[in-house]
């Protein structure tokens, strides 16, 4: 939520401010509520500010040039406190003279102290934003050294934030503090960059550092400088990005979502890639938790949220199964509050793209704090969720930018089996020969994707006759069950339509009621083969709501033919074991939702109301 950069250089150009838009048009993906900039230059703040997309901040400056600077922040927003007005949009100016900036990603939870003491003492407010009162004490602590205030205010801030500010008495400097919101550092020749992550600035540079929580960073074009809240000088992690700009394009395809949803049968290989060894086994050498104490863990928790918990879902049945160890979901949100079980033998593991999703931190911190051992499952290098975790296994699946998540979602699972098969390697569990098949099947598994994204024309043409529909269900079983909330969650993020996934078994439980002529209903049907005369069950349900007038839309194996006479289409995926079925199914409920958005003449990648990284609780 919110993106965040920042900028110095040794000339005064418009450098500044085509770096700045350049990273704020990469990081709108995580805000779109407003977009600002702020300059330093001729002696003052030039600053611009819009409600809306980028696009109308844009426009202003096409309008209204910016003069030529050194320095410059920029940020585009996701409202908390304040809507989104072009006076809350960020950079705020602080001081009655206006020579400081500030932007802000986070919420400061004792804003309401803090303004009013600020209002007792006479200072007056642009906006509602809790960030303006950040803006005001920076102004009131600066004594001529922006670094030495920022240490001084940070002290009296309560929540999460990155803060950026810059002021006129010191161009050539950008000072940025972080405390539970992600900041990283880009090392330039001659400049330097500050950025929510590392697309703010990967068209300029690939280096980049990783910073603590609780640290301050000073940049100016040939230094970079990191002390702790406390003042105590630090040693950032510097690391290289092994992702260039192009990656962050959309390399010909309309929308974000659509490259993403193509790269899928590379996320899933990228994922897999260099973790095992020559002989087959599995060797995750990144998991840096002893063989030892992984033999001994005797209860497994997922914290995530959205998409990213029902990867877990997925992986709870592949786990369980694989390790007969018990598997429990938690969405991350709710985990502190019901006073969770964990210890010393508990394997937390977390799953999130973004690495930055607020409610999971908190529940990955909960989690060490009760003694577990903490798994990462990320897709963010250097995010603040691996690196408050013992231990991280990152997903391979590149940047994900639109805003629903699809590659990242087939390389969460990937990882999670990667995960479960690495236990019952370990542990020897009755079920090592299935999980044995499953490993050489994984491997085939990107070519299978790619044959279900050759083969989804039909999809489209669905969801473009649909484009009217108001109302669809989603029904699966055993794995395919977390893949219809999945397909649900995705129709209603992108296309805003009524959509509710079941369990297809709940169905007669009260469900069925929904059903009258004409009602859209999907359903993921397990593989003939999958156990427990599942395919049968899920059969007749099919046949259930279609005497009642269902119109259903069934994602079945090429071959099965039994679901032929209950079906108004059938969506063919290959073949696959019932354990990867998921990472099949999930790509023409992605594509239906995608196009039913696009048909509405909905945006796409940037869905309303959304953000892509959630760093509020
Ligand atoms: O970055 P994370 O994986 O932690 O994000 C979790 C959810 O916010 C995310 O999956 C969300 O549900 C997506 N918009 C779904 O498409």
């Amino acid at each position: 939520m919110c993106g965040i950069v920042g900028y110095v250089g040794s000339q005064v150009s418009s450098r500044a401010q085509d770096v700045v838009m350049e990273g704020l048009a990469r990081l709108e993906y995580r805000g779109y509520d407003s977009a600002g900039i702020a300059l330093v230059a001729d002696g003052a703040i030039e600053s611009r500010k819009r409600s809306g997309k980028l696009a109308n901040l844009i426009s202003d400056i096409g309008q209204h040039p910016l003069a030529a600077s050194s320095t410059a922040i920029g940020h585009t927003r996701w409202a908390t406190h304040g809507g989104p007005t072009d006076a809350n949009a960020h950079p705020h100016l602080g001081g009655p003279d206006g020579k400081l900036a500030l932007i802000h990603n986070g919420i400061i939870e004792n804003f309401h102290a803090l303004r009013t003491e600020l209002l007792e003492a006479g200072v007056e407010f642009a906006s509602e934003t809790d960030t303006e009162v950040v803006a005001h004490l920076l102004a009131r602590a600066y004594d001529g050294d922006l670094t030495t205030a920022m240490r001084a205010v940070v002290a009296r801030l309560e929540g999460a934030f990155t803060l950026l500010a810059v002021h006129v008495d010191q161009p050539g400097v950008v000072v940025g503090a972080r405390r539970n919101s992600p900041l990283v550092v880009g090392l330039g020749e001659g400049e330097n960059f500050l950025g929510s992550d590392v697309a703010a600035f990967i068209g300029y540079t690939r280096e980049a550092m990783e910073l603590e929580q609780d640290q301050i960073v000073t940049i100016t074009p040939d230094r970079v400088e990191v002390i702790g809240f406390d003042g105590e000088s630090a040693k950032g992690k510097t690391f290289h990005v092994d992702w260039d700009a192009a990656a962050a394009e959309k390399g010909g395809h309309e929308w974000f979502m659509e490259k993403e949803i193509h790269e899928q049968p590379q996320a899933v290989a990228d994922t897999l890639l260099g973790r095992t060894d020559e002989t087959g086994a599995l060797v995750l050498d990144e998991l840096r938790i002893s063989e030892e104490q992984l033999r001994n863990v005797d209860r497994i928790t997922f914290v995530a949220c959205g998409t990213a918990a029902y990867a877990g879902m997925v992986a709870k049945y592949a786990i369980e199964r694989w390790t007969r160890i018990p598997v429990e979901v938690a969405l991350a949100h709710e985990f502190r509050y019901c006073d969770p079980i964990a210890d010393e033998r508990t394997l937390v593991v977390s799953i999130s793209q973004s690495g930055e999703t607020m409610d999971t931190l908190m529940a990955v911190k909960h989690a060490h704090d009760l003694g577990a051992l903490t798994v990462s499952i990320c897709n963010t290098h250097g995010a603040t969720i691996p690196r408050e975790s013992d231990a991280v296994l990152y997903t391979h699946a590149g940047p994900e930018i639109a805003v629903a998540s699809t590659k990242g979602f087939l390389a969460q699972i990937t990882a999670c089996y990667l995960l479960g098969l690495y236990l019952a390697q370990l542990r020897g569990e009755s079920y090592a020969d299935d999980a044995r098949v499953v490993l050489t099947e994984l491997h085939e598994t990107p070519d299978r994707i790619a044959e279900v994204l050759d083969r989804l024309d039909r999809v489209r043409e669905i969801a473009h006759f649909m484009a009217d529909t108001r109302s669809v269900l989603f029904l699966g079983r055993h794995v395919g069950y977390p893949i219809a909330l999945e397909g649900a969650l995705k129709l209603k993020e992108l296309a805003y339509i009524h959509a509710e996934g079941f369990a297809a078994g709940e169905l007669k439980h009260g469900p069925i009621a929904l059903i009258e002529p004409g009602q859209p209903v999907f359903i993921v049907v397990p593989g003939p083969d999958t156990p427990h005369g599942l395919h049968g069950k899920v059969v007749s349900n099919i046949q259930e709501i279609r005497a009642r007038g269902a119109r259903t839309i069934v994602i079945a194996q090429d071959g099965d033919t039994a679901v032929e006479p209950f079906a108004d289409e059938v969506i063919r995926v290959p073949r696959t074991s019932p354990m990867l079925q998921p990472l099949l199914t999930a790509v023409p409920l992605q594509v239906f939702a995608m196009e039913l958005a696009n048909a509405k003449g909905l945006d796409v990648d940037q869905p309303r109301n959304l953000a892509k990284s959630v760093t509020v609780e």
